[in-house]
């Protein structure tokens, strides 16, 4: 097993680390935690889809000597799994990132992850490979930080990296229930008709600045719910333990709710680079560029219940993931041509939900419930192609 070899046996040169998707948002913010921290890691592989000078200058950057552009999973696969890679951050948007996590795990490597597809389509693939490697090193000693599958399918999503912070140390069968906050996005207190949204409209996130499809998933309340499906995976908990809370401030980030009535959350500033270093440094911590949070200056934080009626994504969403994995794989895959087809104007914003609700349903149903990766990659393709085309209310 070559996974953690310099960290773990505390060597000097640092964990050799591959970037996929190093041109993005979460990709290129991973990179500047990278570079405060060239002491505890080392850039080995970079893979983009297609900014060919971003990747090199980033390459040249780093030193990295292994690059990749517009990849197959099958090549980024190769990559994850080299010798001299010992942790793989996972930050490209698409199913295209599902063979390298398998292999990545497969090898005994860590992964970092903010892509959905990992969990949203992949999570019955993915999870036992990290749950059997946390258990090979729980049979070696029980509190190895190693021990939990969190430690080797680790999230990078601010929610899920929040919940996970909250978990270190306390005993998962004494968890009540889960709570992921939502900003609600920027239709949180109207208009009360939804039809007209523009996409400039949509993109103007009230607290977070990220890529235009998790953007107007935010909008949507897509992005959360995508969010209750991989928290189903991640932590093993069923859809009734998982709440929504709608928190407008963006400084909860999520919380745990334990049997004694204890409610433990993680607070920060709107900044990826804290839950990316997390990942990156669990179960360490070291100092992040990102600023903290001033309780005094945030004055006051709002919750309130998610708007299910005016949002129907959230609830379209659990549905699909008490359904199985062909409907949350329909789901996400639908979700992306549906964003697309809203930024490019040939969908309103009402259509997105109704195109989530019409894909769970055309493609949920089916006695698989539990693909393999090729039958996934194949059913993501099939819903593609439906869904460019789609005609229903909304759109
Ligand atoms: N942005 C956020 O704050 C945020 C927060 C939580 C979760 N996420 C999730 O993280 C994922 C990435 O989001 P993002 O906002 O960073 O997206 P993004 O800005 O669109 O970046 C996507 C990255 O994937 C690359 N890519 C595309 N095809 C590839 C391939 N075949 N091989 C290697 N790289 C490829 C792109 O390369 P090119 O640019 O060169 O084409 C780009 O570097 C999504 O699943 C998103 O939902 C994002």
């Amino acid at each position: 097993m070559s996974s953690l070899r310099s960290a773990d046996a505390g060597g000097g040169a640092g964990l050799g680390v591959a970037v996929l998707g190093s041109t993005g948002s979460i990709g290129s913010q991973a990179l500047d935690v990278l570079a405060a921290h060239p002491h505890e890691f080392r850039v080995v592989a970079l893979a983009a889809g297609s900014n060919g000078d971003l990747l090199a200058e980033q390459a040249r950057r780093f030193g990295a000597g292994v690059t990749a552009l517009g990849a197959s999973g099958e090549d980024l696969a190769e990559i994850a799994a080299r010798d001299d890679v010992d942790f793989v951050v996972v930050a490209t948007g698409g199913i295209v990132s599902l063979r390298p996590v398998l292999a990545a795990l497969t090898a005994g490597k860590v992964v970092a992850t903010a892509n959905k597809e990992t969990l949203v389509a992949g999570g019955h693939l993915v999870m036992p490979l990290a749950r059997s490697l946390a258990a090979a090193r729980a049979a070696g000693d029980p509190g190895d930080p190693y021990a939990s599958p969190l430690a080797w399918l680790r999230p990078i999503d601010s929610e899920h990296s929040a919940i996970w912070q909250c978990l270190v140390g306390e005993p998962l069968n004494r968890v009540a229930s889960l709570v992921l906050t939502a900003s609600g996005g920027p239709f949180l207190d109207g208009p009360a008709d939804l039809a007209r949204i523009t996409p400039a409209q949509a993109l103007r996130h009230p607290t977070w600045s990220m890529g235009a499809k998790i953007t107007i998933d935010s909008a949507t309340l897509a992005n959360k719910g995508l969010e209750v499906v991989e928290a189903r995976w991640l932590y093993d908990v069923e859809d009734d333990a998982i709440e929504v809370v709608v928190h407008p401030q963006s400084v909860v980030h999520s919380a745990v709710r334990f049997v004694d009535g204890s409610l433990k959350a993680q607070l920060g500033t709107p900044d990826m680079r804290t839950p990316i270093q997390y990942a990156l440094t669990y179960p360490d911590r070291l100092p992040s560029p990102a600023a903290a949070v001033d309780l005094v200056a945030a004055g006051r934080l709002d919750f309130r219940a998610p708007d299910e009626a005016r949002f129907p994504a959230l609830r379209i969403a659990r549905e699909a993931g008490r359904i199985g994995q062909r409907a949350t794989t329909a789901l996400i895959a639908a979700d992306d041509i549906a964003v697309a087809r809203f930024l490019d104007d040939s969908l309103g914003f009402t259509g997105i939900p109704a195109l989530l609700a019409a894909a769970v349903e055309r493609f949920g149903a089916g006695v698989d419930q539990a693909p393999d990766v090729d039958a996934l990659i194949a059913l993501d393709d099939e819903v593609r192609g439906w869904a460019t085309t789609w005609q229903g209310a909304g759109a």
